[in-house]
């Protein structure tokens, strides 16, 4: 599993430890969003190995393949997050394009070397997002695995280029690849710089809750709980050169979203005013290039190996929010200052 020290990365190592006997390997080179912490505590610590490594080092990444006999890769690491793709694309096109092709190249090297039967059960399934398709129009039908690619930000770019170069591993090295794009993820262990966790923490901070533009853009929002189990079935019985995606079937527009947010803060740590924190909504300046919709038919996925989304999205996000009081050592550990220098340029002081 490579990015396995962040956010979905963290939550798939986490379900596969306590669900099935595999061992895991992570490697992460444990950038500002990558965190340790997000391993602690597994059910089966005797089942994970832990290593420190880019994804861009192709013989180092052999040799993790190699030593511990790896069966199937998993491919998460990424630079995630479209702000900063705004602020500078370099980091982007390292690890997302250039460190994709050297795995790329390591998993086929080490796919060469198998013997026939392992060689012949092996995968690599590729995670990617549904921003590489670009945004929809609000009567348009949800994105499909043959929606035109049309990535609008350096993020969503660099991702849509990793997808080509999957494709063409398989088409022309036949490598066993899936590749998959989800739609937008929630849940525990998400660094807060993305939306949800930038309004929990900024809420309870008293500090304004940012809202670019007229906050009428419409996100899918999926569990990240039902993410890591559409991967699981991917691993299990995807077809080798198909491309699944997965949605949670739950559009919302921003504003509705953290409306949704503020209430259930208000019921769990009510603000001492007794006001509610919507109140703190702020409209700033919008995202430059900001895709106004995104939605994805889940249908490929639900067809062929039986996947849908589970959680309920009231429950999911109650949850969500519990967990982030819950864990504010977590919080405060994440919030290194590379990701303090970022909130500063992003928010203001
Ligand atoms: P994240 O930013 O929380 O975690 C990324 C992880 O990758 C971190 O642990 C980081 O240390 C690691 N990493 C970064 N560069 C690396 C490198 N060069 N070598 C090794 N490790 C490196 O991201 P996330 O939200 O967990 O997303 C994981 C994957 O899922 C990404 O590929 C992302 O594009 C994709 N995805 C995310 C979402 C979402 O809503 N978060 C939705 C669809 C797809
Ligand atoms: P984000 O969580 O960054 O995910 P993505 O850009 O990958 O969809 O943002 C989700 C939506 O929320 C997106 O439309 C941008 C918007 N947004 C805000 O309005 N304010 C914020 O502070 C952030 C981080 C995002």
């Amino acid at each position: 599993m490579t990015g396995g020290a962040g956010f979905i990365g963290s939550n798939l190592v986490r379900h596969l430890n306590a669900a099935a006997d595999d061992a895991v390997v992570t490697l992460d080179k444990l950038t500002y969003a990558g965190h340790r912490e997000n391993l602690a505590g597994l059910a089966h610590p005797e089942r994970h190995t832990f290593v420190h490594a880019d994804i861009c080092d192709r013989e180092r990444c052999l040799a993790v393949l190699a030593e511990h006999r790896v069966r199937a890769v998993v491919h998460l690491a990424a630079e995630s997050h479209v702000d900063r793709s705004i602020m500078g694309a370099e980091e982007f096109v390292q690890t997302n394009i250039v460190g994709t092709q050297r795995l790329l190249e390591a998993a086929r090297a080490h796919w060469h070397a198998l013997g026939s039967d392992e060689r012949a059960r092996f995968r690599f399934v590729h995670v990617s997002t549904d921003e590489v398709y670009g945004s929809l129009a609000p009567a348009d039908a949800p994105f499909t695995e043959e929606s035109p690619v049309r990535p609008n930000s350096p993020y969503a770019a660099s991702k849509a280029a990793a997808d080509h170069l999957v494709r063409a591993a398989h088409r022309t090295h036949g490598l066993p690849v899936v590749v998959t794009n989800c739609s937008n993820n929630y849940g525990p262990r998400q660094m807060p710089e993305k939306l949800i966790p930038v309004v929990i923490e900024r809420a309870l901070a008293g500090k304004s809750i940012p809202i670019y533009g007229d906050g009428e853009q419409v996100r899918d929002w999926i569990h990240v709980d039902d993410h890591c189990r559409a991967l699981v079935r991917v691993l299990e019985a995807g077809r080798t050169g198909e491309v699944y995606n997965i949605g949670g079937d739950c559009e919302k527009t921003n504003l509705a979203l953290v409306r949704a947010l503020c209430a259930v803060l208000d019921r769990e740590r009510p603000r001492a005013d007794g006001a509610s924190y919507a109140a703190q909504i702020a409209h700033v300046a919008d995202r430059p290039g900001h895709d106004r919709r995104y939605a994805i038919s889940s249908a490929k996925i639900a067809r062929e190996l039986g996947w849908r989304p589970a959680l309920a999205f009231e429950q999911g996000l109650a949850d969500t929010v519990r967990w982030y009081l819950a864990n504010g050592a977590w919080l405060a550990a994440v919030a290194n200052a590379e990701h303090r220098e970022f909130m500063a340029r992003q928010y203001g002081g």
